[in-house]
């Protein structure tokens, strides 16, 4: 197939697959598109909520018969098991598809091997590797057994969350807050300390600018001992309580989350960095300089340089006067 029809197609598969992050768990927020011979791209689809259809069976049932002779780009593997839905390679080769072309490899050993399957049965396949952000949390989450760790912070330029007077509203700028919205819509749990319950009485939900809510609410999540009293927003709005990060996690796991942000504060990120339990950072940072006041951790996690938890930079962005700062751990 001609590059530039394939790029534009695998475009079109990482988009689809972006459009329902935060709404797949506990599968994978796949992208499908279908071109015909000529190069046209006849149909796309993206994982359907657990126990409908996945992306290839979408963009199938899209394309009907034109499915016959056409590729699919998907952005991860077909599976190749039958879970509450039939096997995507076979659907595959029922409908006639001529050529597949998968962006990442399946890592998940039940439902892996939709290539093989592919192959034997006389399609064309090629694996064209590009990192495809929607994927990474799931990918992250079923290598490790547990949700995939964001953790995410707002700070001045030197990583204070606070002035030495305590006053914190606002370090940075309305577009910033304006993402980090947009970005909770696309988790499926916002997990923050007691300190930060108590603290700010927050909503933990995800606004539009004019505060109506967007149509998917990650589930609100607090760690620690201390009780949640009646009458916050919490308590009005429905949460979980768990006593310890790893029960948290253990928790959302059985429970189907894959993809969750931490959001503080810096005695809860300080626990959860130092049981090596953040895998992705978003560092929000202000052009501002405080030189004192709280920092983003509550305390060191590492006693020497060498001991530093490094990570991997995925995006640098300007929002607004703010620069966000993407990390993936690289393990
Ligand atoms: N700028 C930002 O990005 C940002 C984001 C969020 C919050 N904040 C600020 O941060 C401040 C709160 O920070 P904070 O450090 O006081 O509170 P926090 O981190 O929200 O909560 C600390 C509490 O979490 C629980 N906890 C932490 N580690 C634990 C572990 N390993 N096992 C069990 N429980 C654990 C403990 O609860 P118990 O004591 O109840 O057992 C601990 O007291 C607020 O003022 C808030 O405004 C800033």
């Amino acid at each position: 197939m001609d590059a530039a029809v394939l790029a534009t197609a695998a475009s079109a598969a990482i988009l689809a697959g972006e459009s329902v992050r935060g709404r797949t768990s506990p599968n994978p927020p796949v992208g499908c598109a279908l071109v015909d011979a000529s190069g046209e791209l006849i149909a796309t689809g993206a994982t359907e909520p657990a126990g409908g259809a996945h992306a290839e069976a979408v963009a199938l049932r899209e394309a009907g018969e034109r499915a016959r002779g056409a590729t699919a780009v998907v952005t991860l593997e077909p599976c190749n098991h039958t879970g509450r839905t039939g096997p995507c390679s076979h659907a595959l080769v029922e409908a006639g598809v001529g050529e597949v072309v998968y962006l990442t490899a399946d890592p998940n050993p039940l439902a892996a091997g939709g290539a093989d399957f592919l192959r034997e049965h006389g399609v064309a396949v090629q694996h064209m590797p590009i990192r495809v952000g929607a994927l990474q949390p799931w990918l992250h989450a079923v290598r490790r057994g547990r949700p995939c760790v964001t953790w995410k912070f707002a700070a001045t330029l030197d990583g204070f969350t606070a002035a030495a007077d305590g006053t914190s509203q606002w370090i940075t700028g309305a577009e910033s807050r304006e993402l980090v919205h947009e970005d909770r819509a696309t988790r499926d749990a916002i997990i923050v300390g007691t300190g930060t319950a108590l603290a700010d009485d927050p909503s933990l939900t995800a606004r539009h600018p004019d505060g109506s809510l967007y149509a998917h609410q990650p589930r609100r999540v607090v760690v620690g001992s201390r009780a949640v009293p009646t009458g916050t927003n919490l308590d009005r709005l429905g949460y979980e309580q768990y006593a310890t990060p790893e029960e948290a996690l253990a928790a959302l796991w059985e429970s189907g989350a894959r993809d969750v942000l931490l959001e503080g504060g810096a005695g809860l990120a300080q626990s959860f960095l130092s049981a090596g339990l953040v895998d992705m950072v978003q560092a929000y940072l202000a052009p501002a300089l405080l030189g004192a006041g709280r920092g983003v951790l509550g305390g060191p996690v590492a006693a020497t340089l060498a001991e530093a938890h490094r990570f991997t930079r995925t995006l640098v962005r300007p929002v607004g006067d703010d620069v966000l700062i993407e990390l993936e751990r690289s393990d």
